[in-house]
């Protein structure tokens, strides 16, 4: 896997830096005017705070339908704060808060009369750290669909969310074994294989990869690319080169410093992920991509 790439000899200033960065592994991807997207997200000024402590401040930006959207920034930027904000997921921390409104296909998720039960059923999650249940491989892909009455064709469905997650080759002699005799990476992908199953309309993911290995590195990024025409994907990595191999649209959260040691994360820059990467408008995003910074 390529490091961050060192300046261009053979070119001056800046840009050459960039190029050189995504020369590696960016694909050219022609998105349509932002205009002729559908929006399945649209955050307006959310503020996210832990203990009336903002993580977050002011965030406002789409997310579009069909597209996979890469959230990349450094370390304690707020990057899993905001995806968790996107189906609720922050309800379970008790000091959690936050104001400013987020619509998913239109309707407000974050009213108070909304089940975020129903928002998660819609909008899965895969976290950074695999989190199986300790019950048989079969029984955790499983789980979804059962509790949603889908009883029919379960072995069916069960096989195709393991082959779409690039597992199912490795486990399919195996499947009443249990989910924690796996190795990490076999576990985060029956963690995807699980999310997928019920098939959700998004899915979010939070750093997915940073546990597996670069075949199933590469088996999801695949699954990504081929999934998005029924899914919208939003992932957090800190890994450019994937953000640049699989995202259309990337989002650079940066932290920025208040008075009294007060920190918090901020959307700096989000467009087309090869604007992102071959000709940011901001200076920290171009630092950050460069390997500059962070
Ligand atoms: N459960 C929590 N309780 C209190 N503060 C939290 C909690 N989770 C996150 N924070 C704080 O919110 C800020 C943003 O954290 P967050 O985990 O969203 O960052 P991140 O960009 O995902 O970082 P990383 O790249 O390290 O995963 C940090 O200052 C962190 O300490
Ligand atoms: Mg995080």
């Amino acid at each position: 896997m390529a490091g961050h790439a060192q300046p261009a000899e053979d070119h001056d200033g800046p840009v050459s830096t960039i190029d050189r960065v995504v020369a590696l592994q960016a694909q050219k991807r022609t998105l349509p005017p932002r205009e002729r997207l559908e929006r399945i997200f649209q955050v307006e000024g959310l503020d996210a705070l832990y203990g009336g402590k903002p993580a977050v401040k002011d965030v406002t930006m789409d997310v579009y339908k069909n597209l996979v959207t890469a959230i990349i920034g450094p370390s304690g930027c707020g990057k899993s704060t905001f995806i968790r904000c996107l189906n609720r997921m922050n309800d379970l921390i008790p000091a959690f808060s936050q104001t400013g409104t987020i619509r998913y296909h239109g309707q407000d998720i974050t009213a108070r009369d909304v089940d975020p039960v129903a928002v998660r059923r819609n909008i899965g999650m895969v976290f950074q750290r695999p989190n199986p249940f300790p019950k048989s491989i079969y029984d955790n892909v499983a789980w979804g669909l059962r509790v949603l009455g889908l009883k029919d064709r379960l072995d069916e469905r069960v096989e195709r969310a393991l082959t779409q997650a690039a597992l199912w080759d490795e486990v399919k002699d195996r499947l009443k074994a249990s989910a924690l005799s796996l190795s990490g990476g076999q576990q985060q992908r029956l963690c995807i294989a699980r999310a997928i199953a019920v098939e959700p309309d998004v899915v979010l993911m939070d750093e997915p990869a940073s546990a597996l290995d670069p075949i199933a590195t590469s088996a999801i990024e695949q699954l990504m690319h081929d999934l998005k025409s029924e899914y919208t994907f939003v992932i957090v990595t800190h890994n450019m080169q994937q953000a640049a191999r699989v995202a259309d649209m990337t989002a650079f959260f940066s932290i920025s410093r208040g008075d009294e040691g007060a920190r918090w994360g901020e959307l700096v820059e989000y467009e087309s992920t090869e604007k992102i990467f071959t000709d940011p408008s901001d200076k920290r995003t171009e630092d950050y991509v460069t390997g500059r910074f962070g």
